[in-house]
């Protein structure tokens, strides 16, 4: 860009983002972790042995010792279970969606997402698409051995050829080996977001064990600390049932009295300490990316098309309810889609929820922030779609740990270094259209997987980062303020020990 024109741009953003009392480029920090469960928040989940538990989203697998063979959906799924593989690593394994309010009745998902029930002959089938109709299974636990109770009420057993059916008598009570009732039950996967909160305490215990969170965990006075270390900006992920009101709590779906109250309070401190708040919406219904994080029951992305109606009204919900709040920066429409979601559903999506804040807010200094999906190309196609909307952000991650190369001991601290300040900085770059969207660095960290970096190494990385992404031209936040178990993802703990100084303008 010019210097002239450069110039020309700079003080038409600071004109257009006076109403905030925020100029761009933002500096802003996430408060991860906040409203939305994260997986790194082992606090909440203090009271649950993850190789025990059986939660929504719990992965088992199912062993029968009489037939020597693995429970497993013939096929990945679509027609009968059968005891007929000799190993069980992925396609093989089963999901528990655990039923409300109960310790141990369950239902069954395979991996090509049907669920398990009965057919008229009482075989074990998964070709069951819709929950509403899945079977309900009692699993009956004796350390590491599990009986499986039908919804005909007799047990699961294993017939020659590993044909399975629910004919085991209700009243035996064998646990041998040879038992074909019998299965060796293994969890191989456990989840910790929301959902699994709340399947594993129930919907009452969650609702305080998270107000007592959503009280201590950001306060007042971490709002005043954002402020007044040279950041101007919180980005706040939230999930999709921030705008339920009934004040009943359930936790399919969940509904959380005093949700919403607390992003109420979060815009009031921002307006006090004068911070932009981005509100991004983090979980959508049946999650976009299948991680604890959006709320996923159980790994699965099931948001889609049937979604959008619903997704929008969510977004439309906190546009119009934060429309005339001064601090209100942005709303991001969607928090890593992941590349299963079909790019024109997204991009209807983004369309529709885009109109839905224009129509709300009437001001041009709140941004319509939309991400990418994550996929190779992800960026680049969303830079493109996002040309086309006036205010508009492009949100980027970018962080030095996820897929094989950043693998520990495959780069040095030097190329990992070098990664930022050469691919990041070109990828940032093509992603700066003349008219198009502005480009957000909305997460970045400290944390890398550099084993044995010094502290140099480690300031070097950091500062490398802030060069690169104070580019970025709508700014950048960092991921997140605070993460009780690990420094380096907590700018919190990095700016009170002198190991981050946020640039001043
Ligand atoms: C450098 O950062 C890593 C985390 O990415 C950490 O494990 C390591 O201890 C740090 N080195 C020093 C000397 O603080
Ligand atoms: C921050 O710096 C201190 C020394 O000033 C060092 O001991 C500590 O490991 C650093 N922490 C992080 C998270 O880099």
């Amino acid at each position: 860009m010019g210097g002239k024109l450069g110039l020309l741009f700079l003080l038409a953003w600071v004109v257009v983002a006076s109403g905030t009392g925020v100029s761009l480029p933002i500096k802003a920090v996430n408060l991860g972790g906040w409203l939305v469960v994260e997986g790194w928040m082992t606090h909440l989940f203090h009271g649950v042995d993850m190789g025990y538990a059986l939660m929504d989203g719990t992965r088992v697998t199912l062993w029968s010792a009489r037939q020597g063979m693995f429970l497993s959906a013939v096929g990945g799924g679509g027609s009968d279970v059968a005891a007929n593989q000799g190993e069980a690593k992925d396609w093989e394994t089963l999901r528990l969606w655990r039923m409300k309010d109960s310790e141990d009745m369950f239902m069954i998902r395979v991996h090509d997402g049907q669920f398990v029930d009965l057919d008229n002959n009482g075989g074990l089938v998964a070709i069951q698409t819709s929950p509403g109709h899945a079977g309900e299974f009692q699993i009956v636990r004796n350390a590491g051995l599990a009986r499986i109770k039908a919804p005909n009420g007799r047990f699961l057993q294993v017939k020659t050829g590993g044909v399975v059916t629910a004919d085991g008598d209700a009243t035996s009570g064998s646990w041998s080996d040879s038992d074909p009732s019998v299965f060796t039950m293994k969890i191989t996967g456990q989840m910790d977001g929301d959902a699994q909160l709340c399947s594993f305490y129930g919907a009452e215990k969650t609702v305080s064990i998270l107000q007592d969170h959503w009280n201590t965990f950001i306060t007042e006075e971490d709002f005043r600390f954002i402020s007044s270390n040279g950041l101007n900006a919180v980005r706040i992920p939230v999930a999709w049932w921030i705008t339920k009101t009934d004040d009943t709590s359930s936790c399919h779906p969940p509904n959380y009295p005093g949700y919403q109250a607390m992003l109420d309070r979060a815009f009031q401190w921002a307006e006090k300490y004068n911070l932009g708040v981005i509100v991004d919406l983090h979980a959508a219904p049946w999650s976009q990316n299948g991680q604890s994080h959006s709320a996923s029951r159980d790994g699965t992305v099931g948001w889609g098309d049937q979604n959008i109606d619903e997704t929008v009204r969510v977004i439309e919900g906190l546009a119009a309810r934060y429309a005339a709040k001064k601090s209100l920066l942005g709303i991001g429409l969607l928090n890593e889609p992941s590349e299963q979601v079909h790019i024109d559903t997204l991009k209807k999506y983004y369309k529709a929820g885009y109109n839905a804040v224009r129509n709300q807010v009437k001001r041009d200094d709140v941004y319509v922030i939309m991400e990418g999906r994550l996929a190779g190309g992800g960026d680049s196609e969303m830079a493109d779609f996002a040309r086309q909307f006036r205010n508009c952000v492009l949100d980027v991650h970018f962080y030095n740990l996820y897929g094989d190369m950043f693998n520990a001991g495959r780069m040095s601290a030097e190329q990992n270094i070098r990664y930022v300040t050469t691919h990041q900085a070109d990828h940032l770059k093509s992603l700066i259209r003349a008219n198009g969207a502005l480009v957000f660095i909305g997460e970045w960290t400290a944390e890398w997987k550099v084993g044995g970096a010094s502290r140099e190494e480690n300031q070097t990385f950091v500062d490398a980062q802030l060069d690169v992404y104070g580019q970025a031209t709508f700014g950048w936040a960092f991921w997140t303020y605070s993460n009780p178990k690990d420094p380096y993802w907590s700018l919190k703990s990095l700016i009170k020990d002198g190991n981050i100084t946020v640039p001043q303008n």
